[in-house]
């Protein structure tokens, strides 16, 4: 018999809720507040109810206290904001009051069976503190994305629901699947889904399945994708898309966990997590009534913001080499460089089109590259009227431009340059004399001068006759 803490203080609803969950077999124990429960041995219960607002400290507060023990909060309908929160602070889930006996009795079982997954919240806890380890197939160091690695290392282990925001190409459908993979969902499947390439007339029944004759065409019974994913994953794509009639059908997945096909009384019961992702700003769509407002509650839980790939300073070129180095094993070419004219173009380039567009530009321009040595910038497919190009005391203002917003960003981008710069020098001062290293760089001798002195890399003093040849 699972054994169940209430925490409450409004004795009304607390007796009721007692005497509810004592007709459906539970072992209870009630309380008033949270010093009150406290008292309690927290750990031998298998799931603790409390109010949000009590007496003292708030409901929430148990979450810490509560260790491996699931909490769900209890609050009323008007605050449903904070139920959110208390879900980011790692409850169980959150249920409105006034609620009806059903609706708790299966709020209660749902945590209950969670609890019993290592998906609980002691496990975001425990997962938190794995931090910022890089992510399968993700390329990228920079302090931002590591945030963005200890979030996903963060949330993947348990079954909240993740909304992933970025520009188009940041990587959301590559966070999906990792999110999916560090699961234990992971032996089952992820169903990506989407809801912008699905006609609307199409999708509810392509999510929540049919019955045969529940509408012209539907021949025969068919599952849905929802059911497809269950015990897994279900990543919808741009969500925002998503007709209001599916949004219905999809709270009631989330809530209920329960799947109803089109043109059936029956709903069966499934167990999916879900991840969202869109480029588009759901809470304003939900306040021009465009999204539903409880879907989009159930559905911000937890948010992973992808920055955009110009944000992520050294990560640019560092994805560049990668790519390169990639195209050129795949087309068994020899390795190729970059010239500092395409190193410049590619980390002060916005790319709008993020890292798929950078993809696809190294991939071209490996193709187009016609020596074997070093990638130009004009082998570069992007628009070179958005590049930023330098000002040094040899290239009097080449048609200089600043990029729209590259004032925020600068130094980012400066650094990966400068960065380039000094590997590129520490790695042929002994072998190259100034004059070919300049010329290597594509500045002058005394720009390479004042760059040695500015990056604390003085010229060394020439050892052997043959070096001084400059
Ligand atoms: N950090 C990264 N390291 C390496 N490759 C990446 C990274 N992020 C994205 N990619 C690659 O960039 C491409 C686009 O990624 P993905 O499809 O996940 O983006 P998206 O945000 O879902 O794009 P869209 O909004 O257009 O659907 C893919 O080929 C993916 O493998
Ligand atoms: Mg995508």
């Amino acid at each position: 018999m699972s054994k169940i803490l209430i925490v409450e203080d409004e004795i009304i609803i607390r007796t009721a809720l007692r005497k509810l969950l004592i007709r459906n077999k539970y072992d209870v124990v009630e309380t008033g507040s949270v010093a009150e429960a406290t008292k309690q041995k927290i750990d031998t219960f298998d799931l603790i109810v409390s109010d949000l607002r009590l007496p003292g400290a708030p409901g929430t507060d148990l979450i810490k206290l509560a260790g491996d023990v699931p909490v769900l909060i209890m609050t009323s309908y008007a605050s449903l904001r904070s139920a959110v929160d208390s879900m980011r602070m790692g409850a169980v889930d959150y249920i409105a009051k006034p609620f009806d006996h059903d609706e708790m009795i299966a709020a209660v079982k749902r945590a209950l069976g969670k609890a019993a997954k290592p998906a609980s919240a002691a496990a975001i806890k425990k997962k938190g503190e794995e931090k910022d380890t890089p992510i399968e197939g993700m390329i990228g160091s920079s302090a931002i994305m590591r945030e963005v690695y200890g979030k996903i290392h963060k949330v993947a282990p348990t079954s909240a629901t993740v909304l992933v925001l970025g520009e188009t190409g940041t990587g959301k459908e590559l966070v999906a699947n990792a999110i999916h993979t560090e699961s234990p969902r992971k032996d089952k499947p992820i169903i990506s889904v989407n809801c912008a390439a699905i006609p609307e007339t199409l999708i509810e029944a392509e999510l929540f399945g049919h019955e045969k004759g529940a509408f012209t065409g539907a021949a025969s019974n068919r599952e849905g994708l929802v059911a497809a994913a269950d015990g897994g994953t279900l990543f919808l794509d741009e969500i925002g898309e998503l007709p209001l009639e599916a949004q219905a059908r999809l709270l009631r997945v989330l809530q209920e966990g329960e799947v109803r096909p089109i043109g059936s009384t029956e709903s069966r019961k499934v167990d999916v997590r879900l991840v969202a992702a869109t480029h588009r700003d759901l809470g304003k769509l939900a306040r021009e009534g465009r999204f539903r407002e409880d879907l989009y509650f159930r559905i911000n839980v937890v948010q992973l913001r992808l920055p955009p790939l110009r944000e992520r300073g050294k990560d640019i070129l560092l994805l560049a080499e990668t790519f390169i180095k990639r195209f050129c094993t795949e087309m068994m070419r020899p390795a190729l460089s970059l010239t500092p004219e395409a190193i410049q173009a590619i980390t002060t380039y916005p790319w709008p089109g993020n890292i798929r567009e950078l993809e696809n530009a190294m991939q071209r321009s490996v193709i187009l590259c016609d020596n074997d040595t070093e990638i130009d910038h004009t082998h570069l497919a992007i628009d070179h009227e958005l590049v930023r190009v330098d000002e040094t005391p040899d290239t009097p203002s080449k048609s200089s431009r600043p990029t729209q917003d590259s004032s925020g960003d600068d130094a980012n981008e400066d650094l990966s340059l400068e960065d380039y710069f000094q590997r590129f020098v520490l790695e042929h001062q002994d072998h190259m004399s100034e004059t070919e290293l300049a010329k290597k760089l594509g500045v002058s001798r005394k720009c390479l001068w004042e760059r040695r002195q500015r990056l604390g890399i003085p010229r060394r003093k020439p050892t052997q006759g043959k070096k001084t040849s400059a």
